[in-house]
């Protein structure tokens, strides 16, 4: 069910991404995600400083090692009290419980833990040819996302045009969290497989992550709320 929008953060610096956000009202406090650039070049400080900005973070680092790494990494980004975090599907079923052991508090609360299967840059030959994978890409999407959700995990991070089957396959309650969002009158940009914010809360999508639509926009707050009132409806 639709719940947020969810601006990705794709700035390489403290200085531009304060700058971006400081043109929301003070009230006005969007749910955002910071992937690898943002965070290798601030480090964790730029998440201190979100957080006591009052904005939720998904924190996109998308961790893949072996178990006890996982594990204790994941305790430490829980500790910086992120909303949102994920890991690749691929580590397989001890990595991902290991992943939910190490982010749950003392307090038995815990970030958001949600698993990327396929990356979508990874296409069909690659995937057959270097990956040795024999199954079809849709099958192995679907497959990680069963393991993830066998583990315990709360969802996957998925295309929009493949949300209802990851629900039909994982559950309801199994998140969806969808980046490759357009407006209906803007660019698709370098993103293929994509679909409005309207089409998306109507598709079973729980999360819509949107970069360019809203940090590239003229006015980003419009951009901003136009998502949030297409997708929440
Ligand atoms: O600018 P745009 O709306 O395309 O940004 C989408 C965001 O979602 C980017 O941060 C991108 O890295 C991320 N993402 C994606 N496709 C995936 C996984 C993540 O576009 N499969």
């Amino acid at each position: 069910m639709a719940n947020d929008v969810i601006i990705a953060l794709d700035f390489p610096t403290r200085e531009e991404t304060l700058t971006f956000l400081d043109r929301f009202p003070a009230g006005e406090k969007p749910f955002v995600k910071i992937g690898m650039e943002l965070y290798y070049a601030e480090g964790p400080a730029i998440i201190r400083e979100m957080k006591a900005r009052g904005h939720k973070i998904f924190l996109d680092l998308k961790l893949h090692d072996i178990p006890n790494t996982v594990k204790r990494a994941m305790s430490v980004l829980s500790r910086l009290d992120v909303d949102m975090v994920n890991l690749h599907a691929a580590g397989a079923s001890e990595m991902m419980k290991a992943a939910l052991e190490g982010l749950t508090r003392p307090d038995g609360s815990r970030p958001l833990l949600i698993a990327v299967t396929q990356l979508t840059s990874t296409d069909a030959a690659a995937l057959k040819n270097e990956l040795l994978i024999d199954a079809p890409m849709e099958e192995t999407v679907l497959s990680y996302a069963q393991n993830a959700a066998r583990c315990g995990l709360d969802g996957v991070v998925c295309s929009p045009l493949e949300a209802s089957l990851v629900k039909a396959r994982c559950g309801e309650n199994f998140l969806t969290v969808t980046p490759g969002i357009r407006f209906a009158d803007g660019d698709a940009g370098d993103q293929k497989r994509i679909m409005t914010p309207e089409l998306a809360g109507k598709s079973g999508c729980d999360y819509i992550v949107v970069g360019r639509p809203i940090t590239q926009a003229a006015d980003p707050v419009a951009a901003c709320r136009r998502a949030a009132k297409e997708f929440l409806g």
